[in-house]
C-alpha cells in the first residue's frame, strides 16, 4: 500500500507541472510528448510495484500460514511429550539441554529453569556423573547415538536407575533429502530415559540367586561325586577279599565239593568279578567330572586306529571292516577323548559281534556349522524310542546275555562331551546298525556339570 501511495504522489506532482505550464501557455508539442512519455512510465512503474506488492502479500500470507503451522506442531509436540510416559529431553548444537518434558519435571520435581544448560545433572549421582558425561559427549562429538544407565534423584529424594537413550537430530535439509543422514544438519540431541530400578533389582536378585543356586549344585555335586568315589574306592578291598577266599576255597577245597558247590562258588566268583568292573567303570565316571579338562590338538584318526588295534588284538578271530577318515583332527583333552572313543569304538564293536560282515566308521560331518565326530556301525542298533535314557547311567537296551556290559560308557562319554561343551546324540535302528555323533564345542573348559 505504500507502495502504491507513493506511485500516487509521483503522478500528481506530474500533473501540477504540467497545469501549470499550461497556466503560462508555452506547452510546447515536444514537451507535451515528454510528459505523455514520463506518464507512461510511471504508470508501468505503478503495475510493476503493485504486482510487487501482490507477490509480497502472498508471500506473507505464506509465512504467516508457515509459522501458525509450526506454532501447531511445536504445540502437537509439546503435548505429545508431555503426555509420552517417558521422560524426554532434547539439546542443542551447542551440547547444553534447552528441552525437558513433564514428565522429567514430574520425577525431578525441579521447574524447568533449574533443568535447562546442565541443571539436570545436579541430579545424577555422584558415583555416575562422570561415566554419565563421557558418554554423552563422546557420542555428541561423533554424532552417534548411545545408550547409558545412571541414577538420578527422584523427586522424594531416592535414586533411582534409569536408561537414557540419545539419538541425534538432523534438519532436513533445503530441497528435501536424507534428514537423518550427513545430508541433513545436526541439530542436537533427543533422548528418552525410563527408570529401569525394578528390571535392576529383579536382575541382581535373579543373578544371586542363580550364584547361589549353582553354587549350592556345585558342592551337593562335588560331594556326591567324592561319595561315589570313596564309596567305590572302599569297595574295591572288600571285594578283592571276598574274590581271594572264593579262589582260596576253590582251590583248597574244591575236590571236597560237589558239583553243585563248585558251581555255586564260580557263580560267586563271577559275581565278585562283574562288580569289579562296575566299580572300575564308577571310578572312571567320577574322574571324569573331577579332573581338569585340557585343549590338546588330538589327531583321531591316529587314536582311533590305535584303539582299534587294540580290539582286534582282543578277537583276532573276528573279521571287521574299519574306515577311519584319514587326517581327523580335533581339538580336546586327550586322555578324556581316548576313553571316549574307547567307548565308543567298543560298542560298535561289541554290538556288530554277530554280524559277518561288521563294518565300522570313523568320521566328520557339518551339523549347524559345527564338526560332528561320529562312530558308525552295521550291529544290532536300537528302537530310537527307547534312546531317550540312553546317556543315563546303568541304561542299558540289550540283554547281558545277548551282549555284555554295565551301562556306564554312554553316560561316561555324556559326560566327557558336555565338560568339552559339546553335544552328543545318536541316531539307531533294530538290525541296521547305530549312529553316534559328537561334537567338542568351541569353550576352552567347561567347569563340572
Ligand atoms: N553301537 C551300538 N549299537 C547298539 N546299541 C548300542 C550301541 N551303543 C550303545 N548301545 C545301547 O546303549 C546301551 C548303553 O551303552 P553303554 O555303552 O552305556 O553301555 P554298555 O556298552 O552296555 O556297557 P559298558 O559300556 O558300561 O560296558 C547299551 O547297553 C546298548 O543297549
Ligand atoms: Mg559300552
Amino acid at each position: 500500500m505504500a507502495a502504491a501511495r507513493g506511485v500516487g504522489r509521483v503522478r500528481k506532482a506530474v500533473v501540477v507541472r504540467v497545469r501549470h505550464r499550461r497556466r503560462s501557455g508555452t506547452v510546447t508539442p515536444s514537451e507535451r510528448d515528454a510528459t505523455h512519455v514520463e506518464a507512461e512510465r510511471l504508470e508501468r512503474y505503478r503495475r510493476e510495484l503493485e504486482a510487487r506488492e501482490r507477490e509480497l502479500t502472498r508471500a506473507s500470507d505464506l509465512l504467516a500460514a508457515e509459522r501458525k503451522r509450526l506454532v501447531e506442531s511445536e504445540a502437537r509436540f509439546r503435548t505429545m511429550a508431555d503426555c509420552a510416559p517417558v521422560m524426554l529431553w532434547m539439546s542443542g548444537t551447542d551440547g547444553l539441554w534447552h528441552f525437558f518434558n513433564q514428565g522429567w519435571m514430574d520425577f525431578s520435581g525441579r521447574p524447568l529453569e533449574e533443568e535447562l544448560g546442565t541443571g539436570w545433572a545436579e541430579g545424577v549421582h555422584a558415583e555416575d556423573i562422570q561415566r554419565c558425561m563421557t558418554t554423552y559427549l563422546e557420542a555428541f562429538a561423533e554424532r552417534r547415538p548411545f545408550r547409558m544407565e545412571y541414577r538420578l534423584r527422584r523427586k522424594d529424594g531416592e535414586y533411582r536407575w534409569i536408561l537414557d537413550q540419545g539419538k541425534p537430530r538432523w534438519n532436513r535439509p533445503r530441497g528435501g533429502g536424507d534428514a537423518e543422514g550427513a545430508d541433513g544438519e545436526f541439530a542436537g540431541y533427543i533422548g528418552s530415559c525410563i527408570d529401569i530400578t525394578e528390571q535392576k533389582t529383579l536382575q541382581a536378585e535373579l543373578d544371586t540367586r542363580v550364584r547361589e543356586r549353582t553354587a549350592e549344585l556345585l558342592a551337593a555335586n562335588q560331594e556326591l561325586e567324592a561319595f561315589s568315589y570313596s564309596v567305590s574306592h572302599d569297595l574295591r578291598a572288600p571285594l578283592r577279599s571276598v574274590d581271594g577266599f572264593c579262589t582260596a576255597l576253590l582251590e583248597d577245597y574244591g575236590p571236597r565239593l560237589d558239583a553243585e558247590g563248585r558251581h555255586f562258588l564260580e557263580r560267586a566268583r563271577a559275581g565278585t568279578q562283574r562288580m569289579a568292573t562296575l566299580i572300575d567303570d564308577l571310578l572312571d565316571l567320577s574322574r571324569v567330572t573331577r579332573a581338569s579338562i585340557r585343549r590338546d590338538a588330538i589327531e583321531l584318526d591316529v587314536l582311533a586306529d590305535g584303539i582299534v588295534t587294540d580290539l582286534r588284538g582282543l578277537n583276532p578271530d573276528r573279521a571287521v571292516t574299519v574306515e577311519i577318515t584319514p587326517g581327523l583332527r580335533a581339538h580336546g583333552d586327550r586322555h578324556l577323548i581316548s576313553l571316549l572313543l574307547v567307548n565308543l569304538l567298543g560298542n560298535a564293536w561289541k554290538f556288530t559281534s554277530k554280524r559277518p560282515d561288521a563294518r565300522i566308521s570313523v568320521g566328520v560331518e557339518s551339523r549347524d556349522g559345527d564338526a560332528a565326530f561320529f562312530v558308525r556301525d552295521n550291529g544290532a542298533g536300537f528302537d530310537m524310542s527307547r534312546a531317550e535314557r540312553l546317556f543315563a547311567p546303568f541304561t542299558r537296551l540289550h540283554e547281558p546275555s545277548d551282549f555284555e556290559g554295565t551301562g556306564i560308557g554312554l553316560a561316561t562319554v555324556q559326560r566327557i562331551v558336555r565338560r568339552h561343551g559339546g553335544r552328543v546324540w545318536v541316531d539307531a535302528a533294530v538290525g541296521q546298525g547305530a549312529t553316534v555323533f559328537f561334537t567338542l564345542g568351541r569353550t576352552p573348559e567347561v567347569p563340572p556339570a
